[in-house]
């Protein structure tokens, strides 16, 4: 059964189409890679599934339900999480703050009210124990690592408890063992019944990741494959050294 679907998903900016009837879908249960090359409209379909901006035409459809063009805080209630650029404002709160404000119930006027209930900050430890940073609990944000704020990204996904985590390049910019732990949770994760779509360069980590590779060119999908299959198509070897 598919979790997600798009049907024909298309987003004009001004005179360029960043998306040009782009159709997949993610299995439910499934990890799910969205690869192509830069430009391809990757982040592009991400930001119309969640909400932050409303396609032009065409429908997403999450666990059977028409969630097309719908808010972003709409989107996250019905089970799906992202993650995002970790902003400045959030920089100046402690990693446990972080996480809290993540939490669908409590959020932000709880940590405001400086009352933030005992349940969600063992909830909020346990996912940092996790990733392993719960070390760095009260440490403020902005002052971890690159890799540490990765981590901390990936476990502020799961407060939500989401049903599909859509992750924009998560081994981006990590070194070799932090990638390797990244993967081990990802799996772990998945493990537990929660579907990812992850878009993602290292084709290294696509080929052990997924069952399922969307190939993206040009705002369009290409094919949607196993990993092997992708690996040998023509048209995807073309789209990647630019002969078509
Ligand atoms: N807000 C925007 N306004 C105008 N153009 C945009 C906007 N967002 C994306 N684009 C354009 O849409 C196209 C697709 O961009 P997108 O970021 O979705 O690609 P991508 O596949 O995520 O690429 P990358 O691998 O480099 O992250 C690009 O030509 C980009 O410049
Ligand atoms: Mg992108």
């Amino acid at each position: 059964m598919a979790l997600l679907e798009t049907h024909d998903l298309t987003k004009d900016f001004g005179g360029l189409r960043a998306l040009d009837g782009a159709t997949f879908s993610v299995e439910q249960g499934s990890i799910t890679a969205l690869i192509g090359p830069n430009g391809a409209g990757k982040t592009t379909a991400f930001n119309c599934i969640s909400g932050i901006i409303k396609p032009t035409s065409g429908r997403v459809v999450f666990d059977g339900r028409d969630v097309t063009g719908k808010e972003p805080h709409v989107v996250t209630r019905r089970g799906i999480a992202r993650t995002f650029q970790i902003t400045r404002e959030l920089g100046e709160l402690t990693v446990l703050e972080n996480m809290v404000v993540q939490s669908p119930t409590e959020g932000l006027w709880s940590m405001l009210g400086r009352s933030i209930l005992a349940r969600e900050r063992r909830r909020a430890m346990e996912l940092l124990v996790f990733v392993g940073i719960a070390k760095l609990a009260d440490e403020q944000a902005k002052h971890l690592s690159y890799g540490q704020k990765k981590l901390l990204e990936f476990a502020s996904v799961l407060m939500a408890e989401p049903r599909l985590i859509m992750l924009d390049e998560p081994g981006g910019g990590v070194n070799p063992a932090l990638l390797d732990t990244i993967m081990t949770r990802i799996r772990d994760v998945n493990r537990t019944g929660v579907t990812f779509l992850i878009v993602e360069h290292n084709m290294d980590v696509v080929m052990q990741l997924s069952q399922s590779v969307v190939v993206m060119a040009h705002g369009d999908v290409l094919v949607q494959d196993t990993p092997d299959a992708v690996q040998l198509d023509d048209a995807v070897l073309d789209a990647y050294l630019g002969k078509a």
